[in-house]
Formats: structure tokens, sequence, C-alpha cells
């Protein structure tokens, strides 16, 4: 028998992404949009696709796609870079500036892909913490900067799991701080959307900032899989080098350049969904939970006359399912739920008061 080749230590102690999908009636566990593209949108993508020469391979340069988010952001599109998700845009990132040797500074309970995906392109991770009320303290931040120089600085605003909206001061403050010594600010807003503001304005060639998006929560286009980053031309020209040649498919450009187009009724989505948010928020304050302030699609809380995973538990008998993060560091005995429609929400409140009570 041949002996069996180990892949490296860090891929040796990864687990994997653990988010389970389940047969359930009211699926709010993975901060999907709760609802699809306009119908306008779908006749347009059937019809371009039937336009597509398969037997080519796709723009490699993802061109008219990018061209269309530079005209929405109103930057270059040198300053855009797209992929599969915004997941292969941090990918990129750490392999174009992590890797061997670097490191990547996260500040949790945050996001945990990205120290998943560091260990797995062989980044260092260094660990900040969130203060109890989740926000970030400045100086917990420029201090950790200092005594360690991580090349990537990851700010996750609106944060997931909890909800939390950096502050444009702080995030200025810490692209300064990193400008002072070379590291790279990337500010991840999947959310940005639902939020009332975004680092998206303090884009610049001179400094040291990117901000990545997708098209997976807001665009309604989960199933699409197209992320994108705007950033200063020059960190786009070091992406491009670690990006596969045509990584994006000629599907999905198209899909995304006409999703661009159907900006507004986009847009209305996010507004049904905000005002969904601030429903759920106020529903949840006249129960027996503790419940974040959420700039997102989402809400972390945290059942305080149950524990938590006997809640979850409650909800999924109840066909009803949310993400549990009861185990995780710093938001141990939390659930997630992200907004849906205003039927699919009811069900939920509902399920939780009896799961309360
Ligand atoms: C904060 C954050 N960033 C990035 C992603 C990845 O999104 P996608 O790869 O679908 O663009 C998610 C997905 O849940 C997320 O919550």
């Amino acid at each position: 028998m041949a002996e069996r080749p180990t892949s490296r230590p860090d891929v040796v102690a990864l687990e994997g992404y653990h988010s389970p999908q389940m047969d359930v009636e009211v699926r709010l566990n993975t901060n999907e949009s709760p609802l699809p593209p306009p119908a306008e949108f779908d006749e347009a993508l059937a019809e371009a696709t039937r336009a597509i020469g398969w037997n080519r391979y796709p723009d490699r340069g993802a061109g008219r796609l990018r061209a269309a988010l530079a005209e929405r952001y109103g930057v270059g599109a040198d300053q855009v870079f797209a992929a599969n998700g915004s997941n292969e845009v941090i990918q990129s990132l750490l392999l174009a500036y992590g890797g061997s040797g670097r490191s990547v500074a996260v500040f949790e309970p945050t996001y945990a892909m990205y120290a998943q995906i560091a260990r797995s392109t062989g980044t260092r991770v260094v660990r900040g913490r969130r203060e109890p009320n989740f926000a970030l303290d400045p100086t917990t931040v420029t201090d950790l900067l200092d005594a360690e120089r991580p090349n990537l600085v990851v700010l996750c605003s609106p944060n997931n799991p909890t909800g939390t909206l950096e502050p444009r001061n702080l995030v200025s403050e810490v692209v300064e701080a990193a400008g002072s010594y070379g590291g790279l600010v990337v500010v991840d807003e999947a959310y940005g959307q639902f939020a009332p503001h975004s680092a998206v304005d303090l884009l610049d060639d001179d400094r040291n900032l990117v901000v990545s998006r997708t098209f997976s929560k807001t665009w309604a286009m989960a199933g699409a899989r197209i992320g994108y980053l705007l950033a200063p031309s020059w960190c786009v020209a070091e992406l491009e080098k670690v990006a596969l040649p045509y990584h994006l498919d000629a599907f999905k450009q198209v899909a995304g350049e006409l999703a661009l187009a159907h900006g507004p009724a986009m847009d209305q989505r996010i507004s049904v969904l905000v005002s969904e948010r601030e429903r759920m928020a106020t529903a949840l304050e006249a129960l027996p939970v503790t419940a974040w302030p959420s700039a997102a699609n989402f809400i972390l809380f945290r059942p305080e006359a149950r524990p938590g995973r006997e809640v979850w538990q409650d909800l999924v008998d109840r066909s009803v399912l949310v993400r549990d993060f009861t185990t995780m560091e710093g938001v141990e005995g939390c659930l997630r739920v992200t907004i849906g429609t205003g039927d699919e929400n009811d069900r939920f409140l509902k399920a939780l008061r009896e799961a309360l009570s």
C-alpha cells in the first residue's frame, strides 16, 4: 500500500466551512436576499445567455462587467477587480499581499473565513478583539498595528455576525496607521448597501485602502457567485497576477452586468429589507433576548430565558433555520437571524415567541 500523502500542516488544521443546508420552510441562516432579482432581469439574462459563444473562453479581463461597476461607483475600470464571490476577492488579496512570512490582522468576533482563507494561503493571523458591545476601540487597533505591522488589516463593516458598522473616522485612522508602514486595509462591505455610510468615498490611489463588495446579498444573486473590489489601480494590477486565467465565466460576467442595469429594482429591495430589519429589531426588544443594533441584513441576538442552542433547535422544529453561533468565541449563546420577507420574519417571530415561552 502506498504511503498516504499529507497536506500542508496549515491545511490539516483547517476544519472547512460549516453552515448547515437544511430543508426548512423559512431559511434565515446565510444572509441571502429573500427576494429573487426582478423578472425583467431573468428575461434579459435568458436572452443574453443565448448569445454567449460557449466554445470560446470568456473575456479574460471581464471588461464590460468591470466598466459597469466602475461607472456605478465613479471610479476607473482599472480600479475594479471582480471574482467568484467576495470570498475569492479576499483569497486573491491574501495570495497577493499575504502568504508565507506575512500576516493579516482581524478583529474578532468577525467573519470566520478571513482566518480560514489566511491559513489556506499560509498567512499568519494576528487577532485583535472587539469591545463587549462589539465596537472597535481605535487604540486597540492602532496598538496592534504598531506592534505587529500586519501586511493586511481586515475591517468588516457592517461586521458579520454582530452587525456593527465602523465609524468613518475609525476607518480613516486605521488607513493612516497602516499607511505609515506599508500595510493594506481591506474594508469588507459585503453588507455595505444596507448601511448608512461606506468607505468607498475614502478610496484614493494614494491611500492603502480597498473596499470589497458582493452581488450575493444586496444584489439578490448569491447563486451567481460574483464579488468585486474597488481599489487603487496598483493594487488591482497585483491581484490580476494571482487570478487564474479566465476565472470569471461568461455567464457570470453577463449576469453581473445585467444586474447593474437593474439598479433601481435592486435598491428598492434593499430599502424593503432595511425597514423590515427595523421592524424586527423593535419586535425583539419586547422578548427576553439581548439583540445588538445592526446595519446589515441580519440581527445577532442572545436568548436570555433559555440556552441559545435549545432555542435554535426549537426554531428548526418549527421549520425556521437561523445561524447558530452559540459556541463561537465572543458571541457564545448567540443566534443570528437574516432579515427575510415580511411573512418569513413573522414566522420567525412567532416561532421565537413560542420557543421562549
Ligand atoms: C462579511 C462577509 N464577507 C464576505 C462574504 C462572502 O460572500 P460571497 O463570497 O458570497 O460574496 C460573506 C458571506 O456571508 C460575508 O458575510
